[in-house]
């Protein structure tokens, strides 16, 4: 007989707590305040709900998302530069589609989102990785080898990066390379896609203003989620661009024939917006996850032989560099004895490089696995290094 088929993408692995998921902490996830809030879309919009929905996503949610991208942002959204997705994935899966022929060569921080790499790979593009230092993408090399390749007969359409609370470092490119990036882009006539997952998922002080703020006049394509704020399950995201961009999103033949993706799980997220419940929800989760960040780095500082311990002011991850003549291949090995598991570095660049990182995930668990997982990867770090 075959086995039941699964309902979640989370695979459970025997003995092994897994730091390799970036998925939400199931008590992070309001079924409750979710049902609530389907009930009152479907009484307050009656038939219009489930029917199909205005293109670019339903005016409520489109009013919700443009004022509140700027709270949480330097700058507001107008509905016309809205777009609804169904998630950050989709966006960048509709944004590629929209921007790139076969044969392009397209552009990535290094490292970044390895996921995000699968997907451009989806669109025969030549993906090239940016040049970058440990303050993350360097503006300059990146729009010299955008020249390069121009002088050498190439279209460059995109550059993807998540710049605020990255995947996989958790960290924020600094304002002067914002700026400096934002002008090379312009100069070079490339168009940068921003990733902004993480945007709302700051533990100390104020994210940094988007890449997309700072460009009013059109060279920036911001991609936004709620997969982490409200729940992946709901596949609901956005795209702020100019107006002609979100006129061509909305004449895709796909979206033309279904109406506005996932009609009805925006409007019921409008309506959870609408009762102040999502303010509330984000502001527990930046809690939760601040001390499920705390609670892995500390394991890992009091557990590992001494090296440094990166702790992130935002998002999921902590990129860990590894001792002298440790590689993530050689540790996992060892740390899968030891029950414990992660993604090795070198998935998040296109080509070579991150063979000594590995990233760890702290959204998916509680603070007591947290804890015992970085005293396990504390140990198998030992070992590794021969130092116990
Ligand atoms: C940087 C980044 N972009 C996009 C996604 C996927 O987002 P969504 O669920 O909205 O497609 C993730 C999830 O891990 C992510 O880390």
């Amino acid at each position: 007989v075959e086995p039941a088929a699964p309902i979640t993408q989370y695979r459970e692995r025997a003995g092994i707590i897994d730091l390799s998921w970036g998925h939400p902490h199931p008590d992070a996830l309001d079924t409750r305040a979710w049902a609530g809030a389907t009930a009152d879309a479907l009484v307050r919009h009656g038939w219009e709900a489930l029917t199909y929905g205005y293109t670019a996503g339903p005016g409520p949610l489109l009013e919700w998302l443009g004022a509140h991208v700027g709270r949480t942002d330097a700058r507001a959204a107008t509905t016309s530069e809205t777009f609804v997705t169904a998630g950050a994935s989709h966006a960048l899966e509709l944004v590629t589609t929209l921007l790139t022929r076969p044969g392009d060569m397209v552009v990535v921080d290094s490292p970044t989102y390895h996921l995000a790499i699968r997907t451009l790979a989806g669109h025969e593009v030549e993906i090239v990785g940016a040049p970058s230092d440990e303050e993350g993408i360097d503006p300059d090399g990146t729009a010299g080898l955008i020249e390069a390749a121009r002088r050498a007969g190439r279209r460059v359409p995109l550059l993807y990066l998540v710049p605020t609370y990255g995947n996989p470092t958790g960290r924020s490119l600094p304002s002067r390379r914002r700026a400096a990036l934002v002008e090379a882009a312009r100069r070079v006539g490339t168009r940068i896609v921003e990733d902004d997952t993480y945007r709302e998922l700051g533990y100390g002080g104020e994210a940094p203003p988007s890449l997309w703020s700072l460009a009013p006049d059109g060279p920036v394509i911001r991609i936004g989620s709620l997969s982490k704020t409200v729940a992946p399950g709901v596949r609901l995201g956005w795209v702020n661009a100019a107006p002609e961009l979100i006129r061509e999103l909305t004449g895709i033949g796909y979206v033309e024939s279904g109406g506005g993706v996932n009609h009805t799980a925006a409007l019921t997220m409008a309506a959870f917006a609408r009762s102040g419940g999502y303010d509330v929800h984000v502001a527990g989760l930046r809690r939760r996850y601040a001390r499920q960040r705390d609670a892995l780095v500390d394991a890992l500082r009091t557990a590992a032989p001494p090296m440094p311990v990166p702790s992130p002011d935002g998002g999921w991850f902590v990129w860990l560099p590894l001792p002298d003549g440790v590689t993530a291949r050689s540790l996992r090995t060892v740390a899968e004895k030891h029950g414990v598991s992660f993604v090795e570095g070198s998935v998040f660049f296109v080509r070579r490089g991150g063979e000594r990182h590995v990233r760890l995930s702290f959204s998916l668990f509680d603070e007591d696995v947290l804890t015992e997982a970085g005293t396990r990867l504390g140990r198998a770090l030992h070992r590794v290094t021969g130092t116990r």
